[in-house]
């Protein structure tokens, strides 16, 4: 059984059967009006150690300085609770992946620019993610720091780890990454600095009009 959502795309595909779609009287457009911004999902992408969640928290630190409505979503926080039951494999992986996208979904639903943080190192997993909400409510953006720059920070040892063989279908070293080839926004968070990368999107999304120029 399938039902389309009052934000689109089809839902239940999967094991529940019985269930009807039920409409909301405050859809997104007024939640919009409300609060002067629309919602966005802005998707980071890139190797363990490209800056990721960095770049994120710092994007939502502005976008909360401005009295908007933001989130971020996490992959080493998400997986301590809603993913806590994947590991790394490539399937684990998508259904981390699948699961993020259905959030970030009700998230934008909700009226607030969601930041998801997760390498997502799949093109199909993200292309899934892409497909389940409006062209333009899906901005992807390529953390570009290369491996080398990512292995010679290795942050929280996992690069050495995955060197030695200690932890197994590491991203980088054993298994890979496909690299977005469409990318919303590429950002060279190897070299550039964080304020310049925070620009970098922040100017993006005045351009999109997703929000509004800071006064
Ligand atoms: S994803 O591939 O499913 O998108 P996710 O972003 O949730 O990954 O988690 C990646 C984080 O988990 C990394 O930043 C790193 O801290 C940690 N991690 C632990 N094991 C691995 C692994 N095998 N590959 C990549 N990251 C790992």
């Amino acid at each position: 059984m399938t039902a389309t959502s009052s934000y689109g795309a089809l839902t239940n595909q999967g094991a529940s059967t019985n269930i009807a779609w039920h409409h909301t009287s405050v859809d997104r457009d007024a939640r919009a009006q409300q609060r002067g911004h629309r919602s966005a999902i802005l998707w980071f992408t890139g190797l363990s150690g490209a800056g990721k969640s960095t770049l994120a928290n710092a994007v939502n630190s502005a976008l909360f300085e401005q009295g908007l409505s933001c989130y971020v979503l996490d992959g080493d926080n998400v997986r301590h609770g809603l993913c806590a039951d994947l590991g790394f494999s490539d399937a684990d992986r998508e259904e981390n992946i699948r699961r993020i996208g259905e959030v970030a979904k009700l998230f934008l639903d909700a009226g607030v620019v969601v930041l998801t943080a997760f390498v997502s190192p799949f093109r199909a997993d993200r292309r899934r993610a892409r497909a389940l909400v409006e062209a333009g409510d899906f901005i992807e953006i390529h953390c570009a720091a290369d491996l080398t720059v990512c292995e010679q920070r290795d942050t929280k040892g996992l690069y050495a780890k995955a060197r030695a063989g200690e932890i197994k279908d590491f991203t980088g070293i054993s298994s890979p990454y496909e690299m977005p080839e469409h990318p919303e926004l590429r950002v060279d968070t190897g070299s550039q600095s964080l304020e310049e990368s925070v620009q970098q999107v922040l100017t993006y999304l005045i351009s999109q009009g997703v929000i509004p120029q800071a006064s």
